[in-house]
């Protein structure tokens, strides 16, 4: 699918104007949408999305869009995976129990947030203001992030920081973590994202 990428930790969302006022889909759809095709407009306004993940390396994020949203799948090395429950204290709301997201699936309610820890399935898109937020994968001190991070994503338009569950530290000004979608495995390389398997 052309618009899969893999990110290799630098690219974010081109969002128009910035993020000034912006919140999600409304304001993000618009421009996505008149430049498609007519199954590409179809599936913008929310035909749920196939995914091939079977090229994504463990530390690899992939972007595609749904409904005019960039979802994030990343694929969380074992590393990554074991600092998830030491960051709880750190955290807003480090069990998903905050309402924002009225959908917030079960099974995002945990420190990952996802169907198989390995793949984090998010909305890239900041609970503050709308801002596609960076990926900063790589733990350490470094510039706008404290000494000891392990990893995860930062937002630059008013700095708030999330890890690599897509859950935001605590005194910042986004109020939630990131939208965890619907989605469902398809098989072990695919997933359909906007849909979830019925019980
Ligand atoms: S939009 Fe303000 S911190 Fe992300």
């Amino acid at each position: 699918m052309n618009d899969q990428k893999i990110d290799g930790g630098k690219r974010t969302w081109i969002i128009a104007s910035g993020c000034a006022g912006a919140v999600g889909a409304g304001f993000l759809a618009v421009p996505f949408v008149r430049s498609f095709e007519p199954s590409e407009r179809a599936r913008a306004a929310g035909a749920p999305v196939e995914v091939d993940i079977s090229a994504i390396k463990p530390g690899e994020k992939l972007t595609v869009e749904w409904r005019g949203k960039p979802v994030w799948i990343v694929r969380r090395t074992p590393e990554q995976l074991a600092e998830l429950p030491k960051l709880d204290k750190e955290l807003a709301d480090p069990m998903s129990q905050r309402t924002t997201f009225a959908t917030t699936p079960e099974f995002a309610r945990n420190d990952w947030r996802s169907l198989k820890k390995e793949y984090l399935v998010v909305v890239g898109i900041c609970s503050h203001l709308g801002c596609s937020p960076g990926d900063k994968f790589t733990p350490g001190p470094q510039p706008s992030l404290p000494s000891d991070w392990q990893g995860g994503f930062l937002c630059p338009c008013h700095g708030s920081t999330f890890d690599m569950s897509g859950r935001v530290f605590k005194d910042k000004p986004a109020p939630d973590n990131l939208e965890v979608p619907p989605y469902m495995y398809l098989s072990d390389s695919r997933l359909l994202i906007g849909e979830e398997k019925k019980a």
